[in-house]
């Protein structure tokens, strides 16, 4: 396979990067979904969500001719080489992931390899528990398709380490690439994708792979919530938590970096995972304290930043808050499990009303939840005539904000901020009272 045809089951955000990183490099990509939308969108250069360079990047593409959308998986997946599953593992009640979509690929996939002669490689990229591949996807690709693995079909297992916000950058720069191998004929029919890429290649056991993704988000994950958990013990020593982490980081085996402490971690992939890492360990006996205790700390932070501002502020009732940022994070319009929902619902139970803005997640707010919230045009107007700020995501918009304007807008200059998004000391200075997560005098 020189030039192999690329079918991607799944045009979200894994999916879609991942098609048009491959795209860009030069190989034939279609983008599979059952959304007729997403694939018109798609199809006439419209990106279907927000990303830094994703619409230049897509555009590109579709100029090229080297990426299009379909809705007919079974004849795209029959007319490419190389397959991959980017299908959603949302999360269930209990937190395990739920598989359905991963069930549905596969079986389109043993439908497609049915009719088909040549060899064909499947790859899993979706995050999956240890033993998915090899129990669920090779067993349906066999039965509906009545081939062999290995011997007419080659499998992997490829995580995908994207960061929201830095998703297409970090897909043509990775740290390193993962593949889990059925076999060495399976591996090295993935590895024509990656040739161009400069970083470390891993090979490895396919269940090792399902693995890393889980570890690795399990990893970053404990280490917010460990500076969240430094964050209080600075707060009651008088202390900056962002010096001490510092002051760890230089230790290369500890690196400066997802030390950041704050109102905690939200998004696609941290609580789902490793709430689907307990849940996992919990049906073969095993304990996970730490594990446990990373999302205690996490569902913590919110009900402690909202504390921090009840005792600065004392009766909440009645007040205005000029809120600022409702993403997870900055630089993306996603709200999933951004903890900007557990603060603004205590603040109203506390009869706070809620003044907010964010640069693009607005309308994404606004479809998860009915809370009564004001959603204002700009950071100047939710600030304009609230009594107090809180800073609950970190786009650079809301940084470059100033003393002067926070005392020109608020009723009260009192600034909470949860992701430390100022220099606090020279807030203090230009008259702001400050409050932030892990620094002093709280
Ligand atoms: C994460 C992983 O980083 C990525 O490798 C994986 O593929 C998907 O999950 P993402 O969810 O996009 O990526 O964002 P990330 O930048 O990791 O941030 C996740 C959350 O942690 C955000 O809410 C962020 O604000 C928070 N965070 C991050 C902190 O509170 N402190 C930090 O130091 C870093």
């Amino acid at each position: 396979m020189d030039s192999p045809r690329v079918s991607i089951i799944g045009s979200g955000y894994v999916g879609l990067i991942t098609g048009l990183v491959f795209a860009k490099k030069g190989f034939d990509t279609v983008c599979i979904d059952v959304i007729p939308d997403r694939v018109d969108k798609i199809n006439n250069g419209i990106s279907p969500f927000f990303e830094p360079r994703l619409q230049e990047l897509h555009s590109e593409c579709i100029d090229t001719g080297k990426i299009r959308a379909s809705l007919d998986s079974v004849k795209e997946i029959r007319d490419s080489d190389i397959t991959f599953i980017c299908v959603g593992t949302p999360s269930r009640d209990d937190g395990s992931a739920d598989l359905s979509y991963i069930e549905q690929a596969s079986s389109d996939i043993g439908e497609a390899l049915r009719s088909k002669e040549r060899y064909h490689v499947v790859v899993a990229k979706s995050t999956i528990p240890p033993g998915t591949t090899e129990e669920l996807i090779i067993k349906r690709i066999e039965t509906v398709s009545g081939k062999k693995a290995g011997k007419d079909f080659g499998v992997c297992m490829n995580p995908e380490f994207l960061k929201q916000g830095s998703a297409v950058h970090d897909a043509f720069n990775p740290d390193r690439i993962v593949i889990g191998e059925y076999d060495t004929r399976s591996g090295e029919g993935l590895q024509v994708l990656y040739n161009d890429f400069d970083c470390p290649k891993m090979m490895c056991d396919i269940k090792a792979a399902e693995l890393i993704k889980y570890a690795a988000n399990s990893f970053l994950a404990t280490k917010i919530s460990f500076a969240n958990d430094f964050a209080r013990i600075c707060e009651a020593f008088n202390v900056d938590v962002y010096e001490v982490m510092k002051g760890i980081g230089y230790d290369y085996r500890i690196n400066p970096r997802f030390l950041n402490a704050g109102v905690g971690f939200g998004g696609s992939c941290f609580p789902k995972d490793v709430k689907a890492v307990i849940a996992l360990a919990d049906e073969i006996g095993v304990e996970t304290p730490i594990l446990d205790s990373v999302i205690e700390t996490n569902e913590f932070q919110p009900i402690h930043f909202v504390n921090i501002i009840k005792r600065t502020i004392g009766d909440l009732n009645g007040k205005k808050v000029g809120f600022l940022g409702l993403s997870f994070k900055p630089n993306t319009d996603d709200v999933r499990e951004t903890r900007a929902l557990p603060i603004i619902s205590s603040l109203i139970d506390e009869g706070v009303l809620v003044r907010a803005y964010d640069p693009e997640a607005m309308e994404n707010f606004a479809r998860i939840t009915t809370l009564p919230i004001d959603y204002m045009p700009s950071w100047r107007e939710a600030l304009n005539g609230s009594d107090f700020a809180v800073i609950q995501t970190d786009w650079d918009e809301f940084k470059n904000i100033r003393g002067k304007d926070f005392r020109q807008y608020l009723n009260s200059p009192i600034v909470f901020d949860g992701r430390r998004s100022y220099n606090p000391e020279s807030l203090i200075k230009e008259g702001i009272v400050y409050r932030g997560i892990g620094w002093k005098n709280l």
